[in-house]
Formats: structure tokens, C-alpha cells, sequence
């Protein structure tokens, strides 16, 4: 497995790759690799020639009360889990390879990012686009994976790759849960044992609404009183937001309609921000 830090060595790389004839899958992260991560380069690798695991936490996805500065980082353990996993190249450029002095050319998607996460972090999707049209046009993936944690951030990128007609195929895979249920993100780091039991409460509610769909409840209203009210009994918990929204375009839902729709969560958990989603 290369390691590469250099832009213009990544994307004469890749170019080199494509004209090949190779198949190139992307796997953007910003590392604190954890197995949901390591699931995506399993999927990445059964549908392309070559793996790239790109590793940058980009600050300008990050609000300025943030947490950019203690984002866990852990490059030297991350390198090795992904040659476990069979990953060919890991990209982890420094922040100025990434943004050089005078950068000012950002990405925005004006509809998808109207609620949710839009809402409660102003210009986090911004970041988010612009460093992925960044990272695509360096490292050329036919094919680029995402987990649909990020269920909001899977479609705006999307939506970026349609509008912009970017010749890359956005696959997603699902949303890995450690064994207690809680979905398994680089932030449950910062959780101790008591805020992580709480934690909880979060994949409980959402297992309670999924039950409630499957028994027929068709009430967007009751099912969002339900999610919040079970969150609600966790001390530790304070709900940023319980929406059920359209899957492509985040949009309200008014009723449920089965196949077509996503329940989001977001909440904090004394200081850590968490999100999950179970699709309907
Ligand atoms: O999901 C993430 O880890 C990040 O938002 C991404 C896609 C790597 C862009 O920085």
C-alpha cells in the first residue's frame, strides 16, 4: 500500500490508473478510522481495480466553536488499518497542499442544505462540497463511497455530482452499529461510559419508530413526539432536531410513505454532537 501526500503526485497517479484501464474507487474519511470506515473500503474494493482512502480533516467544514482543533487524529494507527483492510493507497495531504494561501473558490448546494444539519451548522456542507469536488478531481474515482450515517451529506454530494456533472457513481453503504446499537462514529470518542449509555437512547428511539411505521403509523406528528419523547427521559440529551424528511431532497415529509423516506436525528450529548438516521 502508497501512502501520498502530494496533490499533483495523487493526481497523476490516478490519471495514470484511469488510462490504464482501472477502476478507482474513493473512500473520503478524515481518519480515526473506525470499522464503519473499514466497511467502506470492503465495498469500495468488491466494486473497483484500486482503493484510494483519502485521510484530511478539513477545517472548513467545521464551525469556528467547533470541534476542529480536538477532531481526533491518529494518521500512523489509521495507515495500518487500512493495508489490513486492502486498501492501495492512502491520500493524506497536509492542510496546505489541500489549501494554499489565497484559496477562495467554494462549492455550495442551495436546497438540500437548507434544514437539518444545514441549519444547526452554517457552511458545514460548503466545506463539505468543496472538499470533495476537490478530492474527486484529484484522485478521479469512478466510483466514490459514503456511509448513510451521513444521510444528509450523501445527498448533497448527490446532488453536487448531478448538477455538476462530475462522472462519478456515489455509492452508499449502510450505517455500521456497534453492538449496543449506537452508530459508530470518530465523535463517540469523546463519550464517557455514562454519556454513551444515554447515548443510546438515540438508536432505541429510532428502533421504536421503525416499529412504529411497520405497525401502519402513517402520522409524521406522532412519530416525531414519540423519538423526542424517548430522548427525553436521557438526562444527558438535548435534541438539535427529529424530522422525518424526503431521502434525495431532505425536504419535510407531510405523511409517511414507506420506501421513500429517512427519519434524522441530531442531538448533543452533554458536549458531543451526534447524528443517526433509519431509513423507512
Ligand atoms: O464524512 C466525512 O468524514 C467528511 O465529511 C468527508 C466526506 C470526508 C469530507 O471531509
Amino acid at each position: 500500500m502508497q501512502t501520498i501526500q502530494s496533490v499533483n503526485e495523487m493526481q497523476s497517479h490516478a490519471i495514470g490508473l484511469r488510462s490504464s484501464g482501472r477502476l478507482i474507487a474513493l473512500v473520503p474519511t478524515m481518519g480515526c478510522l473506525h470499522e464503519g470506515h473499514l466497511s467502506l473500503i470492503d465495498i469500495a474494493k468488491e466494486k473497483a481495480d484500486k482503493v484510494i482512502v483519502s485521510i484530511f480533516v478539513n477545517p472548513t467544514q467545521f464551525g469556528p466553536n467547533e470541534d476542529y482543533d480536538k477532531y481526533p487524529r491518529m494518521l500512523e494507527q489509521d495507515i495500518e488499518k487500512c493495508r489490513e483492510r486492502g486498501a492501495d493507497i492512502v491520500f493524506n495531504p497536509s492542510l496546505s497542499e489541500m489549501y494554499p494561501e489565497g484559496f477562495s473558490t467554494y462549492v455550495n448546494e442551495e436546497e438540500i442544505t437548507d434544514g437539518l444539519c444545514g441549519i444547526s451548522r452554517p457552511n458545514h456542507f460548503r466545506g463539505v462540497t468543496t472538499v470533495c469536488l476537490k478530492l474527486f478531481n484529484i484522485t478521479r474515482p469512478d466510483i466514490a463511497v459514503f456511509g448513510q450515517k451521513d444521510a444528509q451529506q450523501c445527498a448533497v454530494i448527490r446532488k453536487m455530482v448531478e448538477d455538476l456533472n462530475i462522472p462519478a457513481e456515489i455509492v452508499v453503504g449502510a450505517t455500521h452499529r456497534d453492538p449496543d446499537g449506537l452508530a459508530t462514529s470518530s465523535r463517540n470518542a469523546y463519550l464517557t461510559s455514562l454519556q454513551r449509555q444515554e447515548a443510546l437512547s438515540i438508536s432505541k428511539s429510532l428502533n421504536i419508530a421503525i416499529g412504529m411505521v411497520e405497525e401502519g403509523v402513517r402520522s409524521v406528528d406522532r412519530v416525531v413526539a414519540e423519538i423526542t419523547h424517548h430522548l427525553s427521559l436521557s438526562r444527558k440529551v438535548r435534541v438539535i432536531y427529529v424530522q422525518i424528511v424526503h431521502r434525495d431532497t431532505m425536504k419535510p415529509a407531510r405523511e409517511i410513505i414507506p420506501g421513500k423516506q429517512v427519519i434524522t436525528v441530531a442531538v448533543w450529548v452533554d458536549q458531543t454532537r451526534l447524528i443517526d438516521n433509519a431509513l423507512i
